[in-house]
């Protein structure tokens, strides 16, 4: 028997209905604050994530579903979407317009990880890039869109949130990190005596006991901003503030991905064990400039969908549609014209084989159909059917041209 690879699974009946819930979810959200569908290959050159993701980051140096294709070229199955919407963007040229853009995408994404529960080796996100827009309004606007999304999902969350800095304040504090982490270096897991060379902010992020209580005193981001990113930070915090969104600041929080400068947030929960991030995002407002377009702000997050689909509390299902037999063999073919026209505005589920009446009722009932609708010797006779709303149980016989 062959098996889904180590770290892919397939969404079954149950788990299929909360995927596609919350896809559905997401989107009719994000539509009202104006996200419009963009759909980008799976498949990209390796170079694209090593320069947007990052060189140094775990994403690229390990976890990269990576291969030459038959061509001799360097291609990658995506780990995460905004590398590709990003390069979709400057690909269409839309850097060029003075339009502010603003897309979402669900998908597949793939990271060579070691599984474990809510750590898949392909997973789905949901996510949208805005372009364009440089106001800490527009972070504000994205965390309110997420809390929204989680909100109508019946989904609890904390919010972390922190601020990076930008090309003004980040190299400084970088400077002023790694003197102080040189300082303790001795104590210092491997990762993080590796990181303080390649990427010292991430060794902020080491889950390392150790590491987390040295870390305790070291210099923080949010004491050293720019006056531009203090006050953008401070912005968005009134703004959380008013709009009675709690949130908790995180001077450690710094995000796996490389491109991200200013607000970095992450929406965690406390109920799916330690694999706890359910979304993430933040700005990356050099991006588009560092892949060859023109400089353009930008903002976004993705969620994971196989996470949230542990915490969604999904709607009560409601009898819905029809449910459509024959009593006898001659009678199976009259089904076919009601269906059709009937599914042109609801679901029709027709049984092919004919019956006798219980097994038709257990039948509608296991569809979960609202009516069931009968056709037997005198009803193929008469051109009628025969239907039971399974809510009120009222029973009728109807022509088949008023039903
Ligand atoms: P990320 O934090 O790497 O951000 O991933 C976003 C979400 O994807 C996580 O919060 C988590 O729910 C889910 N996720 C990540 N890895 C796995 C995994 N191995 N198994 C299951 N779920 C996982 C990004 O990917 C950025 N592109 C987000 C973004 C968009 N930033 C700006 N725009």
């Amino acid at each position: 028997m062959i098996n889904p690879l180590r770290g892919m699974k397939d969404l079954t009946f149950e788990e299929g209905q909360r995927f596609v819930h919350i896809v559905k979810t997401a989107i009719d959200v994000a539509k009202k604050y104006g996200y419009s569908y963009i759909e980008t290959p799976i498949l990209e050159e390796t170079a694209l994530f090593k320069r947007s993701v990052g060189n140094s980051s775990d994403i690229v140096s390990k976890e990269m579903y990576q291969f030459e294709d038959k061509g001799g070229n360097d291609v990658c199955m995506r780990p995460e979407g905004t590398a590709g919407v990003v390069r979709a963007f400057i690909s269409a040229k839309l850097d060029r317009q003075p339009v502010k853009q603003k897309f979402y995408y669900y998908g597949p994404m793939f990271r060579y990880e070691r599984p474990q529960k809510g750590r898949l080796r392909e997973f789905h996100q949901f996510g949208c890039e805005s372009f364009g827009e440089d106001s800490v309004y527009e972070d504000f606007t994205i965390i309110q869109m997420i809390s929204q999304i989680f909100s109508e999902l019946g989904v609890n969350f904390e919010l972390l949130i922190n601020s990076l800095g930008c090309v003004e304040c980040m190299p400084p504090y970088k400077q002023h990190l790694v003197g102080f982490l040189r300082e303790t270096q001795e104590a210092l897991c491997e990762d993080c005596n590796r990181r303080i060379d390649t990427n010292p902010i991430r060794v902020l992020d080491c889950k390392n006991t150790t590491c987390q209580s040295l870390l305790e005193n070291s210099p923080k981001l949010i004491n050293n901003l720019c006056e531009t990113c203090d006050s953008d930070f401070n912005k968005l915090t009134a703004l959380l503030d008013k709009a009675g969104i709690s949130y908790r600041v995180d001077t450690n929080l710094v995000r796996g991905l490389d491109y991200y400068n200013k607000t970095a947030f992450e929406f965690v929960s406390n109920d799916i064990g330690s694999q706890s991030s359910i979304a993430g995002g933040g700005r990356y407002d050099k991006l588009v400039e560092f892949l060859d377009g023109k400089p353009t702000p930008a903002v976004g997050f993705a969620l994971g969908i196989e996470r949230i689909m542990e915490l969604v509390q999904m709607p009560e299902e409601e009898r819905e549609g029809i449910y459509l037999g024959a009593m006898t063999e001659e009678a199976v073919e009259a089904l076919f014209p009601i269906a059709t026209a009937k599914r042109k505005e609801q679901k029709v589920s027709v049984e092919y084989t004919s019956k006798g009446f219980k097994s038709h009722m257990k039948g509608a009932d296991k569809a979960n159909a609202r009516y069931c609708v009968l056709i037997g010797e005198d009803e193929l006779k008469n051109g009628t059917v025969w239907v039971k709303d399974l809510e009120s149980k009222e029973e009728t016989t109807v022509p088949v041209e008023a039903f």
